[in-house]
C-alpha cells in the first residue's frame, strides 16, 4: 500500500503556484457536452477526477485528450446517453453528466455516483429544477433515468439551499432551454462563475452568475471555446493551512486573493500574517502557536468554506487552548478526527463539529484519509507534529492534489511517496 511518510517538526519556507480549480474543470468538462464545436481547456491539473471526467466522456462518444495540463474535447459523431458505470460511481461529479446528456441526446442514464462521503448528498434540488424545466425522471435498475422528449423549457426556480452543483447542473439546463430561466437562492462560489464565464464564451446568455439570482435566456446552439479555469483556491487553502500548522512562511503565486476572504479571515484570527504582494500573489508567515478558537463555523461561499473545515482544524491542534469547529453544509465533515488523535493530537468529532484540545507537541503515528480534504488535513497535521508519520489512503488525496508532496516538499517539509 502507498502512503506518504512525513517527518515533522521542520518549518514551511518558499514558494508555490497553485494549480487550476478542480471544482471549476469537472461541470465546465460536463458543460462541453452542450457544445456542438470542440473545446480546450487550459490551467488543469493531473487529478484522478479529471480522468475520471474523460472516461464518462470518452464512453458518451466524445473525443477527450489530456496533454500536459490542457484538455481537447471533441463533439461525438454517435452520442450515447448512458454514464459508464464505473466513472459515474468513482465521483459524485457524474451528476454533472444530466443536463448536458438530456439536451443533446433527450435522455440520459446515470448509475449511482461516488464520492467523498461527507453526508448523505441527495440530488433532490437538481432533479426538482430539471423537473421543472420540463425532465420526466425515473429509476429503472439502480439507474437515474431522465427523459426530456420535447426538450427542456425556462422556469422560474427558487433553490431551498444554495446547492453548488445544483447552481451549476440548472445552468446547463437553461442554456439550451427554451425561453428565459432565474434561479434565485442560488450558489455564489467562484467556480459558479467560472462556468458561466465558459458558457458564455460558447454563446450562452447567462446574467448574475457569482450571485444569488442568476438569470439564462436559452439559444438555439452552442459554439466551442478555449477557456482556462481560475486558481483552486481550497488548494491554496491547503498550503495556507499547512504554513499555519507547520509554521514558517510560503508565498502562493497565482491565486485570486478575492476568492479566499472567507479562510484568510480565519487564519489571521489564529495570528496568521497574510499579505496581498499583487493581483496574483498571496505571501503568509505563522510565527509561534495559532490562536485557539472558541467557535468556527463553516457556511457557503462567501462565508468559510466547508472543505477547508478539515483544514483548519489541523492548524488548530497545536493551537494555544480549545476549539470548536462546526460544518454546517456536511454531516460527516471530520471522519478526519480520528486520524488527528492518532497522531497523537488531542481531537474528537462531535457530530458535525470537531472538538480540539490544542497542545505544544504532538508525537505523529500512523493514519488514514476518508476522505479528499480530511486526507489532506492529515498531512497538515502530520507536519506539525514532532516526529515520523504515514498516511495512507492516497486514493483521496489524488482526487484533488496532483503531487500535493512535490508542493510541500518544495517548502522545505521532509515528505516521500512510499510503498510498503
Ligand atoms: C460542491 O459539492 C463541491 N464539489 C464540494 O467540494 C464542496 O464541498 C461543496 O460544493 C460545497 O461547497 C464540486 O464542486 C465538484 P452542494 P456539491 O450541492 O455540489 C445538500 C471537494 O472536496 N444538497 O453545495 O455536492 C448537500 O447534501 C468537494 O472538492 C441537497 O440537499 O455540494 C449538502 O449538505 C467536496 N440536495 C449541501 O447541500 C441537493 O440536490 C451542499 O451541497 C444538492 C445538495
Amino acid at each position: 500500500m502507498e502512503y506518504l511518510r512525513i517527518r515533522g517538526g521542520r518549518a514551511l519556507q518558499g514558494s508555490v503556484t497553485i494549480p487550476g480549480a478542480k471544482n471549476s474543470l469537472l461541470p465546465i468538462m460536463a458543460a462541453s457536452v452542450l457544445c456542438e464545436k470542440p473545446v480546450t481547456l487550459y490551467n488543469l491539473p493531473d487529478l484522478s477526477d479529471l480522468h475520471t471526467s474523460l472516461d464518462i466522456l470518452r464512453g458518451i462518444g466524445w473525443g477527450a485528450e489530456y496533454i500536459d495540463g490542457r484538455v481537447d474535447l471533441f463533439p461525438a459523431s454517435r452520442l450515447r446517453a448512458r454514464v459508464p458505470k464505473r466513472a459515474a460511481g468513482a465521483m459524485r461529479s457524474s451528476v454533472f453528466y444530466l443536463a448536458p446528456l438530456l439536451h443533446r441526446a433527450k435522455r440520459v442514464e446515470l448509475p449511482a455516483t461516488g464520492g467523498c462521503r461527507l453526508g448523505a448528498r441527495p440530488i433532490d434540488i437538481h432533479l426538482e429544477g430539471l423537473v421543472k424545466m420540463g425532465a420526466i425522471a425515473r429509476t429503472e435498475n439502480d439507474l437515474l433515468i431522465l427523459e426530456a422528449p420535447g426538450g427542456l423549457h425556462g422556469t422560474r426556480f427558487a433553490l431551498r439551499y444554495p446547492s453548488v452543483g445544483a447552481t451549476e447542473t440548472l445552468m446547463m439546463a437553461a442554456v439550451l432551454a427554451k425561453g428565459r430561466t432565474c434561479l434565485s437562492g442560488a450558489a455564489c462560489e467562484p467556480e459558479i462563475e467560472d462556468l458561466a464565464r465558459f458558457l458564455n464564451s460558447c454563446g450562452a446568455r447567462i446574467t448574475g452568475a457569482g450571485s444569488p439570482r442568476i438569470c439564462i435566456t436559452g439559444v438555439e446552439r452552442l459554439e466551442g471555446a478555449r477557456h482556462t479555469v481560475i486558481p483552486d483556491r481550497i488548494v491554496a487553502a491547503t498550503i495556507i493551512a499547512a504554513v499555519a500548522a507547520a509554521g514558517g512562511s510560503a508565498v502562493l503565486r497565482e491565486v485570486c486573493p478575492e476568492h479566499l476572504e472567507g479562510v484568510c479571515t480565519v487564519f489571521r484570527r489564529m495570528g496568521m500574517k497574510i499579505a496581498r504582494l499583487d493581483l496574483t500573489t498571496l505571501s503568509v508567515r505563522m510565527d509561534g502557536r495559532p490562536r485557539a478558537q472558541a467557535k468556527l463555523e463553516t457556511g457557503p461561499y462567501p462565508a468559510f468554506p466547508t472543505d477547508a473545515a478539515p483544514l483548519a482544524a489541523a492548524a488548530l491542534l497545536k493551537a494555544d487552548g480549545r476549539s470548536l469547529i462546526c460544518d454546517h453544509v456536511f454531516e460527516n465533515r471530520f471522519a478526519c478526527a480520528g486520524g488527528f488523535a492518532q497522531l497523537g493530537a488531542r481531537a474528537s468529532r462531535q457530530g458535525r463539529c470537531a472538538r480540539i484540545w490544542g497542545v505544544p507537541h504532538y508525537p505523529g503515528g500512523q493514519a488514514l484519509a476518508q476522505d479528499l480534504r480530511g486526507g489532506a488535513a492529515l498531512v497538515c497535521a502530520a507536519l506539525a507534529a514532532d516526529g515520523e508519520s504515514r498516511i495512507g489512503g492516497l486514493c483521496y488525496l489524488r482526487r484533488g492534489y496532483a503531487g500535493l508532496e512535490e508542493m510541500l516538499s518544495g517548502l522545505g517539509a521532509d515528505i516521500c511517496l512510499r510503498e510498503e
